[in-house]
């Protein structure tokens, strides 16, 4: 097997044990994430509810913003596992801006989306996200 696809596989797995503890009582929806940072290292997260329905965070947020307070500052790779069936979620819009941040300068940065029963999609972040906003300037 090519170690691109062991990458994805790994992702995968650490993206299906991370749904397991989605704190997702109000929507019953339950995501999962997994992201390879530009170290290599893998940084799972789930989605996280609040009573206050607006303060949810999405699992994408969770495990990006994992890696980047342990120090990371690029995301290579996205695999996001939800929904069960054939039909795949695909990052919110907020999701896509906060993986703009980190996307890699020289490579694509690549987003898989999977359901529990495995069908998937794979997208790079400027084809969900073609003219993203950026401060150029600074
Ligand atoms: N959710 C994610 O975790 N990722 C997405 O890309 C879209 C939505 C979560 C938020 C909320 O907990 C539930 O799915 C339903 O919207």
């Amino acid at each position: 097997m090519a170690s691109e696809d062991v990458r994805i596989l790994a992702l995968t797995a650490a993206a299906r044990e991370a749904r397991k503890k989605a704190h997702a009582p109000y929507s019953a929806f339950f995501v999962g994430a997994a992201v390879e940072a530009g170290s290599g290292k893998i940084y799972p997260g789930c989605n996280v509810e609040n009573a206050s329905y607006g303060l949810t965070v999405c699992a994408e947020r969770v495990a990006i913003l994992k890696a980047v307070s342990e120090g990371e500052r690029e995301i290579k790779t996205v695999v996001v596992v939800a929904g069960e069936g054939r039909e795949v979620e695909r990052p919110c819009g907020a999701c896509l801006q906060v993986m703009q941040e980190f996307a890699p300068k020289n490579q694509p940065m690549v987003i898989v989306t999977c359901t529990a029963d495995g069908i998937y999609e794979t997208h790079t972040l400027a084809e969900y996200l073609p003219m993203p906003f950026r401060l150029e300037s600074r």
